[in-house]
């Protein structure tokens, strides 16, 4: 069968043919339709992530949207999402092939009315900014909450989580003016630009009353230290990532004085059951239309440029299509 293949740590997918795999009993096997890609997808492959690099040759892609084949309890053309499972570098081949396997529990049956693409963007990405906000930091209706990098596809997706939430107010902060526009039009109602000469003071006016109560942060770095100084007394800051950088010089009177409270969050350490209700949760909302973000889809045959694309900023979801 066809499939995207690293053969070298630090190279880019390339087209090849691999054997299709078999199934076990409690596993179901998927043909793969969309497959979206993600930064962990870029940094494994780089050999950058704290997983450690996988073994070449590999099929990257660590979730998909894609029909059964056949299962133990699933229907035969049930439409499902499939993730985790060591997928994608992290022990097995991924989902950048015609078909894979997953455990049957990581198979979630999708519902009517959500594009493939739309539920593939809810998995990785739209997870990392729901769950931060409705579960790492419960936000309720008297929060004001700042998103960093709501240009990305994680920021939006928490953009629209705090508005789904009853957030007071939703403040979006990003690089890319039509990355801020797009976050409006989904809930911000004020957006911020990175470069502004004073940050903190541009985020704390946009926030309105003492600051933001809550923050959303899948960048680190400066952005964040200007995020702490604009901050209300007590708030919330959830960590994502670091698109910004990797280290951040924070003052220790900011956070002392205020009584911050700083959690990490990953969706590698949710529990499987929480995170696969949320999926649920987030992909029932979007098949509402209550939910979107920008996709752009790409051919299988066109995954070497896809890819390249995802490292230098993509600017939307990136989605390889199968079929
Ligand atoms: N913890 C988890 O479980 C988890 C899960 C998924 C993703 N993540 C992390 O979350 C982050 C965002 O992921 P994503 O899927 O939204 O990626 P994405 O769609 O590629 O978006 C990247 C975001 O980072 C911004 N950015 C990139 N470089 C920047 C810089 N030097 N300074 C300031 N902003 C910068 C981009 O701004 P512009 O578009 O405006 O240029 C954009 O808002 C990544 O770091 C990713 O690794 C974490």
């Amino acid at each position: 069968m066809k499939a995207a293949l690293i053969h070298e740590i630090g190279g880019l997918p390339e087209l090849g043919e691999i054997d299709a795999p078999e199934r076990d009993s409690g596993r179901a096997l998927v043909e793969i339709d969309s497959v979206p890609l993600n930064p962990i997808d870029v940094a494994l492959a780089s050999g950058k992530h704290y997983l450690g690099p996988p073994k070449t040759p590999y099929v990257p892609g660590s979730e998909g949207v894609g029909r059964i084949v056949e299962a133990d309890s699933l229907e035969p053309g049930t439409r499902v999402y499939i993730s985790d499972d060591g997928l994608g570098g992290r022990g097995r081949d991924g989902t950048l092939a015609e078909r894979a396997t997953v455990v049957e529990e990581e198979a979630l049956e999708l519902p009517e009315g959500v594009s493939d693409e739309l539920a593939a963007a809810c998995g990785t990405a739209g997870l990392a900014g729901w769950l931060p906000v409705a579960w790492r930091a419960q936000v309720g209706p008297g929060d004001r909450v700042l998103v960093l990098g709501a240009t990305g596809t994680v920021g939006l997706a928490a953009v629209q989580a705090a508005r789904i939430k009853g957030a007071q107010r939703i403040v979006a902060a990003g690089r890319r003016p039509e990355g801020l526009e797009e976050a409006r039009k989904v809930g911000a109602h004020a957006t911020v630009r990175l470069d502004e000469d004073d940050l903190a003071a541009a985020l704390k006016e946009a926030a309105g009353g003492d600051g933001p109560t809550v923050v959303i942060d899948p960048l680190w770095g400066e952005p964040l230290v200007a995020a702490t100084e604009a901050a209300a007394p007590g708030a919330r800051f959830v960590q994502i990532g670091q698109s910004a950088g990797p280290s951040a010089t924070l003052t220790s009177g900011i956070v002392r004085g205020k009584q911050l409270e700083i959690y990490g969050y990953s969706n590698f350490v949710v529990p499987a059951d929480a995170r696969r209700a949320a999926y649920l949760e987030l992909v029932s909302h979007a098949a509402r239309s209550e939910l979107e973000f920008p996709v752009q889809a790409y051919p299988l045959e066109r995954v070497g440029e896809a890819w390249e694309r995802q490292v230098n900023g993509p600017g939307a979801k990136l989605v390889i299509r199968l079929n």
